[in-house]
């Protein structure tokens, strides 16, 4: 399955300079967006995961498809003022500025195995706050799982406590 192909460019969005990595026609395609979700979750088959852990928003797509996939739970990663019960949170560092991520403190146990899914790998700081979160909890992140990985921006060696796992991979220039 050729997944690049279905990997649209859209030039300066969302800002002027950014060419934006469009997953929707991988999702529009049915056949693309199956064999994506059953590659990623064929390498964790047997593997006894307990949850799958969801980033807000575009994770909860491919992340919602492998926790049905592989019969576990899924968690639900949120920005702030998003999760209704008591939560536990990280800021992490965006090109420009910070934002927060959340968490329920009951949505894991101490000794849990999760798969993190996120749509996109760019500089890492999304998916290693939401490990932190995950660690916090006394859980332990097996894998990171991604559609896309964007090359050369450091997100791999950032995030590098947890193995990542992208299904496609672009080179663009830092
Ligand atoms: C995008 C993307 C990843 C993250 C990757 O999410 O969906 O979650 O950025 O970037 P990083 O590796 O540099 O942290 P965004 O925060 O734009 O929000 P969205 O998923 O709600 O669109
Ligand atoms: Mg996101």
């Amino acid at each position: 399955m050729d997944f690049a192909s279905k990997i649209r460019d859209v030039v300066d969005f969302p800002k002027p300079g950014i060419v934006f990595k469009d997953i929707t026609p991988l999702l529009q395609d049915p056949r693309a967006f199956q064999t994506a979700v059953d590659v990623i979750a064929d390498r964790h088959v047997g593997s006894k995961l307990d949850a799958i852990v969801a980033v807000e928003s575009r994770g909860f797509i491919i992340g919602s498809a492998l926790a049905y996939k592989l019969g576990c739970s899924l968690v639900v990663v949120r920005k702030a003022g998003k999760l209704p019960a008591k939560t536990i949170s990280t800021r992490y560092a965006l090109e420009y500025g910070e934002d927060e991520l959340h968490i329920h403190e009951d949505a894991l146990q101490p000794g849990q195995k999760v798969l993190i899914a996120d749509d996109l790998l760019a500089t890492g700081g999304t998916v290693r706050a939401t490990g932190q979160l995950i660690r916090q909890l006394g859980a332990t992140p097996v894998e990171a799982v991604f559609l896309v990985e964007l090359n050369g921006l450091g997100g791999r060696e950032l995030v590098n406590d947890i193995p990542c796992f992208s299904l496609m991979s672009f080179d663009v220039e830092e």
